[in-house]
């Protein structure tokens, strides 16, 4: 067997055996197959596909790479949370203090940034001190003592994805339903989760553009998910444009913060309470409307920001040193009107572009960096009146490609749907 009549087979529409996917995974994990090489072969399957049977074959094999989490240690049911990716999308830096403070054991491994799309765990960096590492005792325990443990793929679970996650960031291969679908299940899988929540984002700025592949995506995780007598919930939730209004890793933390205040944008405070309501219900054993209600509970009386406060002191972080950049430049509009749409893919590529993302591989965030915006979908705007604030170390923004990501018309909008399905 060798990767070039792998990577050629697939290059020609055909279906790989489990021995051959094995093949190509194994050795991209040890080295022996390159960065090209494995690039090549991403691009042969975005382009191609996958069959059902080799995506679950792909999963078996990345899970297989590594260890998995034992968390029978921790007492309850522990539901876990994944988002399939967007722009803004801070939504674990809330939900995870927020059901943790009503009693729901978190224990999550979450992602860096790909492609367009933020990571959890790049925002969670731009913590002052925050460690993103623990070993697996220090994590069984934070989540015993506390409640809530979120952590960078360690090194030893699935560490085939944590490579092709990685490579996939910056090779142009992230929009790929059996991609997604194996990178997701297989982290969820060897974490030890009981059950699953996904927040598969639908829109121009999520990885799944319309509702149709979200839609496979989520049957597809659902049916992985089930083959491992794991009970898996999938939301879709509009991703047309950014969730909330910042865009950049301290100046998201800066908003789950006010969110779990109570002060947020609408649209997360809404995400936020539907997975958390699916969540807590799962992991107390309550109806969802019940378990709405404790939520809110918890956001009122500030227990849910406590929770937040503790569980980043407890990761070493200090939430009293979150660096903005200092530079910004003010965007206006041109004219009166409606915002009918904003370009969150474009915006997203923006953020990407000044630092708050990777172009290669190598390179370092710049975690002070962003976008925020001042209006949303359906909002009314004046002429000369802000529509955004980009933050930025240097001053070369282009205001006109910016102000492009803007759609704005005389006839009044409605505010978007934010939930859109609720599948399991
Ligand atoms: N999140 C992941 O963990 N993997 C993907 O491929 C996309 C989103």
């Amino acid at each position: 067997m060798n990767i070039i009549d792998i990577i050629v087979k697939k290059k020609n529409k055909k279906v790989l055996t489990y021995e051959e996917i094995k093949f190509a995974v194994d050795n991209y994990v040890n080295g022996n197959i390159k960065d090209y090489q494995m690039s090549s072969l991403l691009m042969a399957i975005v382009l191609n596909g996958m069959t059902e049977q080799e995506t679950i074959d792909l999963t078996k094999v990345m899970i297989d790479s590594g260890d998995k989490i034992d968390l029978s240690k921790i007492n309850g049911t522990i539901v876990d949370k994944h988002s399939t990716g967007g722009v803004g999308d801070k939504t674990t830096l809330v939900l995870a203090p927020l059901v943790s403070s009503v009693g729901v054991k978190v224990a999550k491994m979450s992602g860096r940034g790909l492609g367009h799309t933020g990571g959890t765990i790049d925002k969670l960096e731009s913590i002052e001190g925050f460690k993103v590492t623990l070993t697996n005792e220090e994590f069984i325990n934070q989540v015993n003592d506390i409640g809530c443990a979120v952590i960078s793929q360690t090194a030893n679970i699935v560490p085939a994805d944590k490579k092709l996650y990685a490579l996939r960031d910056v090779t142009g291969t992230t929009e790929s339903i059996p991609l997604i679908a194996s990178s997701i299940m297989s982290k969820k899988i060897a974490s030890g989760a009981d059950a699953i929540v996904l927040d598969v984002k639908v829109g121009n700025g999520a990885l799944m553009k319309d509702i149709d592949s979200a839609t496979k995506l989520a049957n597809l995780m659902i049916k992985i998910g089930k083959s491992y007598n794991k009970k898996t919930i999938c939301v879709l939730s509009n991703m047309e444009e950014p969730l909330g209004k910042s865009i950049g890793n301290s100046l998201e933390v800066l908003e789950s913060i006010e969110t779990l205040k109570g002060k947020g944008p609408s649209d997360l405070h809404k995400l936020v309470l539907t997975l958390g309501s699916i969540m807590t219900s799962i992991a107390l054993n309550i109806t969802e409307e019940e378990a709405k209600l404790k939520l809110l509970e918890s956001i009122k009386t500030g227990k849910a920001l406590e929770k937040f406060n503790e569980f980043v002191r407890m990761q070493n972080g200090n939430v009293n040193n979150i660096q903005v950049e200092e530079n910004y430049v003010s965007i206006k509009s041109s004219k009166d009107g409606f915002i009918k749409s904003i370009d969150a893919y474009k915006l997203g590529e923006i953020a990407r572009k000044i630092g708050a993302g990777r172009l290669n591989k190598e390179d370092e965030i710049n975690y002070g960096v962003g976008i925020v915006l001042n209006k949303k979908v359906g909002d009314y705007l004046f002429e000369n009146e802000e529509l955004l604030k980009i933050y930025s170390k240097h001053a070369d923004v282009n205001i006109k490609e910016i102000s492009e990501c803007f759609e704005i018309v005389e006839e009044k909008i409605d505010k978007p749907n934010l939930i859109i399905d609720i599948i399991e």
